[in-house]
């Protein structure tokens, strides 16, 4: 033990003063406290109760788990043995506590930690989670940090400064119907404040974001009328798994803040012996508005809508959380706690990234992702199915769960700029709205305090000449129908994709299924963000349909291309999807009656088509948990162009008949060599 930490004191003693941040002891709990926020931690689990900050109790009552702040494994990949050992450690203005849970039967490791600083009102809090035995664990599946209180000052549910909409009342809740797991109709109860709002339904996937979230929480009122703010500052990405189009932080009365979850097309990691791996620091802030007024919600029937609504100070608050998140914020004094919190990498063991990226004509959004080295940005470790062909591809070690992650976004003119990166060997990729394909580069080798810099041009795929496209290449399918488009019906108009899915009648919306025309057809209105095998039951239909799971898209040949179409040319046809889903679900596993299905496409009047087939490690339910990106797939077909003909021609994409699975294209384009 360093020599500077204290010895615990004797029973209801004050421990000691470090700054003005105290901490005390009782039986069952530690306190601590600085001038504004205090809080007790139990000594049996390490859960937090009794938040509180300028007088307001933050978690409001205990009830069941309810009303306190805690780290939990719904997937069972970890768990608490309930004999935390508690060490409270100081310095000059802060006070902490590292809670490890040591199973030795299992050789499992679960180490939380908590650090208050003084003059600040939030909580920073790191999870470490080790395994140390030959006995491969198996998934990690979900670990998350949940700030869950009962009752306490909240009104109002904040994704990010787009999507925040009231918390559903009591009587809605009481009268709520449910149509499909942690999914509910509402419309029972149309005077809710949600239900006029934002939806009749309501579902926490609404309120999920993808990873590049700064800050998302809870929004309400103090007992004096003061505008209150609760928020997970996501102030590092580095330790998540997924990259950033991995959906799943959120907030639905519980503010989450998940450490790893296969949600959204995120694998997460087997656990085998030796994963160490520490999650953090992330940063819970609590906040307040003193001269601000409290919002107060826009009347449904005010036609000016967003405009007239006083949201100064929701948005204010959230933007004082959202101004922490940067990796650079504090990183003085998370070097300072390092020699407590196992596993974080201090700031010498960092270096930087920069490139210069000639980007394709045409790229917008352009994104830069540092990862795992050797594969996806998505996967977090080798799947074992591609372990023996990865190994003998890559000469170093390929992914593995300990790697760390980075990005930019919008690298406007492919200029990139990452810092604090953990020394080690990268794969750094590319993406950019509006271009097929990535520019992929592995071997990237970051030194701690050097900068690594990369020039490259990215070459965009391409196989000839496009004769047409359909969507956006962007790894969504917000482009689509039902998508990124605004239910324009309730006042905070929310993105329809957010919405549960049956809130949109595919059947009558494209009865037999999507009939597209190039040329003619407008993708925002003519094509669906969801190729559904079938449809329904939902809570507006009692039926299944069955008849859409064959869409056409028609197009024409000019004379002048048709010359083109002998039997030495080759059409190349590239299906980008943003997501599919097979019985398999998130799970990845090999389950259901359709654990992977074939998209077929036929040509023309060709009788054998082109078929793709979806495994269960490539499926995530998306579209039905309210994601409009989620495991990104791509697959590319050749056939002689004599299969094509001048004039009208026709694909038809077919997914199996009444199955329970679906696809969401990012983008489909058809070339011709
Ligand atoms: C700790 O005890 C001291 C002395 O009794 C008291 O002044 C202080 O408020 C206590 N702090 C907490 C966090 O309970
Ligand atoms: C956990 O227990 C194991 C076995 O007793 C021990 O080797 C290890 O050091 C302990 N880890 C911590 C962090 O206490
Ligand atoms: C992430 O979500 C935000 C907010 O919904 C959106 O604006 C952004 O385009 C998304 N980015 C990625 C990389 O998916
Ligand atoms: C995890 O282990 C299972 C069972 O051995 C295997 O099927 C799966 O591919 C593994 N996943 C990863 C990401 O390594
Ligand atoms: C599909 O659209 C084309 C072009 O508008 C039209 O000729 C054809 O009849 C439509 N097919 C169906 C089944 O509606
Ligand atoms: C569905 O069936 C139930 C029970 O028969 C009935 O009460 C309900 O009205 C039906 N709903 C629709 C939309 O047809
Ligand atoms: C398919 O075959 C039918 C019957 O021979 C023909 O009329 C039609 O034009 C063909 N369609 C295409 C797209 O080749």
């Amino acid at each position: 033990m360093p020599p500077h930490l204290p010895r615990l004191l004797a029973l209801g003693l004050a421990l000691t003063c470090a700054g003005a941040v105290t901490v005390n002891q009782t039986a069952s709990t530690y306190t601590f406290a600085n001038d504004r926020v205090s809080f007790a931690v139990v000594k049996s689990n390490g859960y937090i109760r009794n938040l509180i900050f300028d007088g307001v109790s933050v978690l409001g009552t205990l009830s069941g788990n309810a009303g306190q702040l805690y780290t939990d494994f719904p997937s069972n990949g970890f768990a608490l043995t309930g004999a935390s050992e508690g060490k409270v450690v100081q310095g000059k203005n802060y006070a902490g506590i590292v809670l490890t849970d040591n199973d030795t039967a299992t050789g499992s490791l679960v180490q939380r930690s908590w650090f208050l600083r003084d003059g600040e009102t939030g909580l920073h809090s790191f999870v470490r989670l080790a395994y140390y035995n030959d006995t491969p664990k198996g998934a990690l599946g979900e670990v998350r940090t949940m700030f869950r209180p009962n009752g306490g000052p909240w009104a109002t549910l904040v994704t990010n400064a787009e999507q925040w909409a009231p918390t559903p009342g009591a009587e809605a809740v009481a009268n709520e119907v449910q149509v499909q797991d942690a999914t509910w109709y509402l419309g029972l109860t149309p005077s809710d404040a949600y239900v006029q709002q934002e939806s009749d339904y309501f579902t926490k996937y609404s309120f999920a974001d993808n990873q590049t979230n700064k800050a998302h929480g809870l929004y309400g009122q103090g007992p004096d009328g003061t505008p209150i703010g609760a928020w997970w500052v996501v102030n590092q990405k580095d330790t998540f798994f997924g990259g950033p189009f991995h959906v799943d932080l959120m907030v639905d009365g519980i503010i989450y803040n998940k450490q790893s979850t296969s949600h959204g097309g995120a694998t997460s990691p087997n656990i085998t012996n030796g994963f160490d791996r520490t999650f953090g620091p992330q940063f819970l802030y609590l906040n307040r508005a003193p001269n601000a007024r409290y919002m107060t919600y826009c009347q449904r029937d005010d036609s000016t809508l967003l405009s007239t609504c006083d949201l100064r100070s929701l948005h204010d608050l959230l933007a004082d959380a959202e101004k922490y998140a940067d990796p650079s914020w504090n990183a003085e004094f998370y070097d300072e706690i390092a020699p407590y919190v196992h596993g974080y990498v201090p700031t010498r063991a960092r270096g930087s990234f920069s490139a210069n990226i000639q980007v394709p004509h045409g790229a917008t959004d352009v994104i830069a992702i540092l990862s795992a080295n050797g594969v996806h940005f998505q996967v977090c470790s080798i799947p074992s199915h591609l372990e023996y062909v990865l190994k003998r591809h890559l000469q170093d070690s390929a992914a593995d769960p300990s790697a760390y992650q980075y990005w930019v976004t919008d690298a406007r003119d492919g200029v990139v700029n990452i810092d604090r990166v953990k020394a080690g060997t990268y794969r750094l990729t590319v993406s950019a709205s509006g271009i097929f394909g990535d520019y992929v580069q592995d071997s990237v080798e970051i030194k701690a305090q050097r900068n690594t810099h990369v020039r490259a041009t990215w070459v965009p795929e391409s196989a000839g000449t496009e004769l047409w496209r359909i969507g956006v290449p962007d790894k969504t399918a917000g482009e689509f129908k039902n998508g990124w488009e605004r239910d324009t019906t309730h006042p905070r108009q929310p993105s329809k994709y957010r919405i549960f899915w049956g809130a949109w009648d595919f059947p009558n919306e494209f009865p037999g299924g999507v009939n597209f025309t190039v040329g003619k057809s407008d993708e925002s209105r003519d094509w669906n963000y969801v190729h559904w095998s079938q449809y329904g039951p939902t809570y507006t239909r009692n039926d299944t349909v069955t008849d859409i799971n064959r869409w056409t898209i028609n197009f024409d040949i000019d004379t002048h291309t048709a010359r083109r179409l002998t039997s030495h040319s080759v059409v190349t046809f590239t299906i980008q999807l943003a997501a599919a889903k097979t019985t398999a679900g998130n799970t990845d596993a090999d389950q259901g009656a359709y654990p992977s299905f074939p998209i077929n496409t036929y040509v023309n009047n060709e009788t054998d088509p082109l078929s793709w087939t979806i495994q269960p490690y490539e499926s995530s339910s998306c579209g039905e948990r309210s994601a409009i990106s989620c495991h990104l797939l791509t697959k590319k077909f050749q056939f002689p162009g004599t299969w094509l003909k001048e004039g009208a021609n026709q694909l038809v994409l077919e997914l199996p008949h009444a199955a329970p699975v679906y696809v969401q294209y990012d983008a489909l384009r058809l070339e011709l060599q």
